[in-house]
């Protein structure tokens, strides 16, 4: 009898030891169903977290965000942003979220105030005016609302266990109520003319960030999705999702 028990016990250890040991994080909260409710909810518990990156599964943070070198090259002036963090993933409030698994579609909206700051080099025309720049810039982004629609699709790994994949993606931004951007040194030794200018480019915000936005929001949006496909290559379907996966 006793021995028996003992045997029961040693395959349960085994059983949770050795086979089912949990990839996904205490703050994965599964949802049962897809009801935008349930995502919307799993999706708020996990971004603060999941923001501050896994190592251990080989997932980078996103707050704060490192830019190491981020060449932007527009018509007439190219801008070098270098040794750059980005701060306030973490805060972004979920408006959305969601999955539909038959039809391999996933759609997130946020909206976020995101701080991004490190230094530049400009060199060309911006709007109206010669650059020749090198300084220090901070762009301050408030209440932006970034809609991502993504296809997914499903994949088996190694072990035959299945995976939430990214197949492709698209977004939308809306650039939000406003952006302040602090920049020195536009123009190299001209104090009073940097300052006008960057005076003129934060009246004219909504125009400069047209012309300069969409690249560094597309490379955000970029290692973002890029951030999330490491993840769902690290963590199984069923530890993020107990709903039964689609034929596929
Ligand atoms: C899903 O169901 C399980 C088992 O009934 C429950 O413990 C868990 O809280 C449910 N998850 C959510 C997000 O409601
Ligand atoms: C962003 O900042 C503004 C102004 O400080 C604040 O009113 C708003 O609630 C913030 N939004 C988010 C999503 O944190
Ligand atoms: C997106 O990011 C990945 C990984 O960080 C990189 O390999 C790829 O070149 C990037 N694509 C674009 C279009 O920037």
């Amino acid at each position: 009898m006793c021995e028996r028990h003992v045997f029961v016990y040693v395959m349960l250890v085994a059983f949770v030891g050795g086979c089912t040991a949990k990839l996904a994080p205490d703050f994965i909260h599964p949802c049962n169903n897809t009801e935008p409710a349930c995502l919307i909810q799993a999706t708020k518990d996990a971004i603060p977290e999941f923001s501050k990156g896994l190592p251990h599964l080989g997932v980078p943070s996103l707050d704060p965000f490192i830019i190491e070198e981020l060449p932007i090259q527009l018509p007439g002036i190219k801008v070098t942003f270098y040794g750059g963090k980005a701060t306030g993933l973490r805060k972004c409030e979920v408006l959305n979220v969601e999955a539909y698994l038959e039809k391999n579609m996933f759609m997130l909206e946020v909206r976020c105030n995101i701080t991004i700051k490190g230094k530049y080099t400009a060199v060309g025309r911006l709007l109206l005016f010669p650059i020749n720049g090198e300084g220090d810039s901070k762009i301050k982004i408030v209440n932006s609302v970034i809609k991502l629609d993504i296809k997914t699709k499903y994949f088996k790994d190694a072990d035959n266990r299945d995976h939430f994949g990214i197949k492709s993606y698209k977004y939308t931004f809306d650039y939000g109520e406003r952006i302040f951007y602090t920049i020195t040194n536009l123009f190299k030794g001209n104090p009073e003319l940097s300052n006008t200018v960057l005076q003129f480019l934060n009246e004219n915000w909504r125009v400069v960030t047209e012309e300069f936005g969409k690249p560094v929001v597309d490379y955000a949006i970029n290692v973002t999705v890029h951030t999330a496909k490491k993840f769902f290559d690290a963590v199984p379907y069923d530890e993020l999702l107990n709903v039964p996966i689609p034929k596929y």
